[in-house]
């Protein structure tokens, strides 16, 4: 790691709730690279060893970073991962007040060996295009690969094996050619995403989110499934129900991500 002596609080911070999420899939990834691992481990508690130098305060993300290294080291050799089996029955009763939606919504990485209803999949699409687009111009394409149960696999929570296991991937991609803004396509495209993935957790369906960008080659996207390379793929989302009941990474709160400008006079822009 880089030295940390010259980053600010808010970096600090950000680098730490990164190396707990490196931890966290770890716990949940069978064939994990226990070095890489180790030495964000090492990285982790260098960072908070330095939070607490700083006598930066303890909020409740960091508090949950530090019961990462608790459960990385109690498990990182175990075959057994730490997933938490959801009880049987409990996403029939997913409040759909919008709040609690949003609050109670958890990146899901295992799921049931049981599709989704094409009915199922185009309400959620249909979730997604009623997100706002900048000029309305709804310049998203939703390109839906399903897996036949018998091909489902048991994997782990790393992309590959969720790529292969996932019940449904789509490909959420914006159509750029007529652009003349340079963010619009990855804004637009994540609005459409969020609803969709909060639609889908009303709905009791499990999301997660894997970005594709600058990650994915466009020829080959056009040649495995007929996206044409204009249409930039911002990021997956795979769909399926939840075999797992995932706990929440804390959040940061209110006042740490705030600043109240008061009543500042408009500049002319
Ligand atoms: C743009 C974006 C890309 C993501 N990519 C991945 C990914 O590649 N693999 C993964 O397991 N999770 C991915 N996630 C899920 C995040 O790890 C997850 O949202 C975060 O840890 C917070 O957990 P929560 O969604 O349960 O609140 C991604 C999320 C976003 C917003």
């Amino acid at each position: 790691m880089e030295n940390i002596s010259n980053i600010d609080r808010i970096q600090m911070g950000q680098l730490i709730r990164f190396k707990a999420h490196m931890l966290d899939v770890a716990t949940k990834t069978i064939n994990i690279d226990i070095p890489a691992r180790e030495s964000d481990l090492e990285d982790l508690e260098q960072l908070l060893k330095e939070w607490d130098n700083r006598d930066y305060p303890e909020g409740p993300d960091i508090i949950w970073a530090r019961q990462r290294i608790r459960s990385f080291s109690a498990i990182k050799h175990e075959d057994k991962k730490a997933i938490f089996i959801p009880p049987s029955g409990g996403s029939a009763n997913i409040s759909q007040d919008v709040f609690s939606v949003i609050k109670n919504r958890r990146t899901v990485r295992y799921w049931k060996k049981k599709s989704v209803p094409r009915d199922i999949i185009r309400r959620l699409i249909e979730a997604a295009t009623y997100a706002p687009t900048a000029f309305n111009r709804m310049e998203w394409r939703f390109y839906v690969a399903e897996t036949p149960p018998e091909s489902m696999e048991t994997g782990d929570a790393s992309n590959p094996s969720m790529f292969a296991k996932a019940p449904v991937r789509i490909f959420v991609a914006a159509d750029e050619r007529l652009f003349f803004e340079k963010y619009s396509g990855s804004l637009d495209t994540g609005f459409a995403l969020q609803n969709l993935i909060l639609a889908a957790h009303a709905l009791g369906l499990g999301t997660c989110l894997i970005y594709q960008g600058e990650f994915v080659d466009p020829e080959l996207m056009e040649k495995y499934y007929n996206i044409p390379s204009y249409m930039k793929v911002y990021c997956a989302v795979t769909l399926g129900y939840p075999d797992e009941d995932p706990e929440t990474p804390a959040r940061m709160k209110v006042e740490e991500v705030t600043e109240f400008l008061g009543e500042v006079p408009n500049p002319d822009f």
